[in-house]
């Protein structure tokens, strides 16, 4: 059974948010909306693309530092992964930590966890697995955790860096204050070559084009809209101010779209921004674990110095 403590959003929510979002000066929809079940299967092509670096990345640190992380309190307590991603990094670390009695999975699609969570339970039957939805983008709430079990939060993708900076260190110390006392892996993607950056956000094969249109086409399917989405195309580019990959949905035209019982109008080459990707060095990102009240371990990096993995412990 899926526990649902915060609140995940509703129909309602998901209406409100987007007609707020299109009304904006500089339209904008929170990327959170991408991961219906469409979505979030889509966002599994590309972590196995070619193009798209860093879950490969991030999942050859996590395999030559696992028996390192092992030896984490958590790592013989609870594990509470935050927007339970790619599989295949969760049964490297499960595989690897013996000693873990439960697993909790905390996502916002309630399907894409309930096909985790019962992969799991098959290939790992000792293990308590007890799947959470939430929307982590709000207050944590009552993770149902006992209090005398360690915990090690496993929070990987670089989700991290979707989150505006003051946002990356508010939501780490709501997940301080949610799990006192618990350690932390977590991936954070690092700066690099801008050819490399915007390749890994617009994939030759199109598959993330096809993921950011996914939201215009859920728009129409749940808000009965019909937005034609041969006038919207996929566009990443990099801010190096801000030092993150941004993704926008472009309209090719100008042109008004019935949206919920509102009209919304676009100018040609108008974008609606869906995406942030920030990308942290060392300095960039011990700003923020230490504003979000989380003292370094250590840090693991790859041989190209592309992607880290952070060990973190609440302070
Ligand atoms: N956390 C991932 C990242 O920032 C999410 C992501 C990858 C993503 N590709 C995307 C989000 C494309 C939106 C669009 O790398």
């Amino acid at each position: 059974m899926t526990k649902h403590v915060s609140p995940v959003p509703q129909d309602q929510t998901f209406r409100a948010e987007v007609l707020s979002g299109l009304k904006a000066d500089r339209k904008f929809l929170s990327s959170k909306w991408l991961y219906d079940d469409v979505g979030s299967h889509l966002f599994e092509a590309i972590t196995e693309l070619d193009a798209y670096y860093p879950t490969r990345t991030e999942f050859t640190i996590l395999k030559e530092n696992a028996r390192q992380y092992a030896r984490l309190p958590g790592a013989r307590g609870a594990m509470v992964e935050l927007g339970s991603g790619s599989s295949r990094k969760t049964d490297l670390l499960l595989g690897t930590f013996q000693d873990l009695s439960v697993y909790m999975p905390v996502d916002i699609s309630a399907n894409h966890l309930k096909e985790a969570g019962e992969r799991v339970r098959r290939a790992y039957p000792s293990l308590a697995v007890i799947p959470v939805t939430a929307d982590f983008t709000q207050p944590l709430g009552n993770l149902p955790l006992l209090p005398e079990l360690p915990v090690l939060v496993f929070f990987p993708g670089s989700t991290i860096g979707n989150f505006e900076r003051s946002e990356a260190a508010a939501l780490l110390q709501r997940i301080r204050d949610a799990m006192p006392g618990a350690s932390m892996i977590v991936g954070v993607d690092r700066p690099k070559s801008e050819d490399i950056l915007v390749t890994a956000y617009d994939d030759p094969a199109g598959i993330t084009a096809a993921f950011n249109q996914n939201l215009l086409q859920r728009i129409n399917r749940e808000l009965g809209a019909s937005i034609d989405l041969q006038s919207f195309t996929h566009k990443a580019i990099w801010n190096a101010a801000e030092s993150r990959v941004e993704m926008h949905l472009v309209s090719l035209k100008d042109q008004d779209v019935e949206i919920g019982g509102e009209t919304i109008s676009f100018r040609q080459d108008e974008t609606i921004h869906t995406e942030n990707s920030h990308k942290y060095d060392e300095k960039a990102f011990a700003e923020i674990a230490d504003e979000g009240g989380w003292r370094i371990l250590g840090q693991d990096t790859d041989k190209d110095g592309l992607f880290s993995v952070y060990t973190l412990q609440a302070v």
